[in-house]
């Protein structure tokens, strides 16, 4: 008889920690397939700003690239959000476009925190983050390539006086110059419906 009962309440117990064990797992492999799927959105939307903006480059040269930029870039992650039914932004400290601001202080958070560790040389990792069911998942921005200071570099040594003004007169209380390779510049956000 207590042999029996033993039995039967291990076997309980290993049923219900199984079961513990098995939603702890798939929660794990959730935010796993959350933190992939965010960093396939963001290569695809890099890839495809970037190809759009080379073209643009090569067609017209830099001052009619940033007017392109100006018309176009958000709504073409607009149509990319769309595309992958979530919500997807370009976000930083020293901003271009006031429209790019930080929408919350979660953003303003994870930007300082990126910056810290940019600043201590400690490497920029993604972060995916669950706030009231939702998962939305943080990719840092360096400056990767020479292309980004030709509108991102230092004033007069990358960019020329004539793109200078273009910037200016498109963005006023533009802060996004001074730049160097590497540096950190800001952060994608994917917000998952
Ligand atoms: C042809 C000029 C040009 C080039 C080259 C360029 N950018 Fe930009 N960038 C802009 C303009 C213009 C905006 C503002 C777009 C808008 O109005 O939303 C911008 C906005 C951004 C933003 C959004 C935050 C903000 O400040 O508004 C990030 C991040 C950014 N650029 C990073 C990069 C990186 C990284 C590269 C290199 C891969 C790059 N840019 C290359 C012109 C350029």
């Amino acid at each position: 008889m207590m042999k029996i009962s033993l039995k039967f309440f291990v076997l309980i117990f290993l049923l219900f920690s199984c079961k513990q064990n098995q939603s702890n797992l798939s929660q794990k492999k959730e935010k796993l397939d959350y933190q992939a799927l965010g960093r396939d959105i963001v290569t695809q939307s890099q890839a495809t700003i970037l190809s759009h903006l080379s073209f643009a480059i090569q067609n017209q040269g830099i001052p009619a690239a940033i007017e392109y930029c100006n018309a176009n870039i958000s709504h073409l992650i607009d149509s990319l959000s769309k595309v992958h039914h979530c919500n997807i932004r370009r976000t930083s400290l020293k901003l271009r476009n006031t429209a790019n601001s930080p929408r919350n202080e979660d953003e303003v958070f994870v930007l300082q925190q990126f910056h810290e560790n940019y600043v201590k040389n400690k490497r920029l990792d993604p972060r995916l983050v669950e706030t009231d069911g939702k998962f939305i998942y943080y990719q840092p921005i360096v400056i990767m390539m020479n292309t980004c200071l030709k509108c991102h570099g230092e004033l007069k040594k990358d960019i020329p006086t004539e793109v200078e003004k273009k910037i200016n007169r498109l963005y006023p209380n533009d802060q996004a110059t001074g730049y160097k390779l590497n540096d950190f510049r800001g952060m994608w956000v994917v917000e998952f419906e």
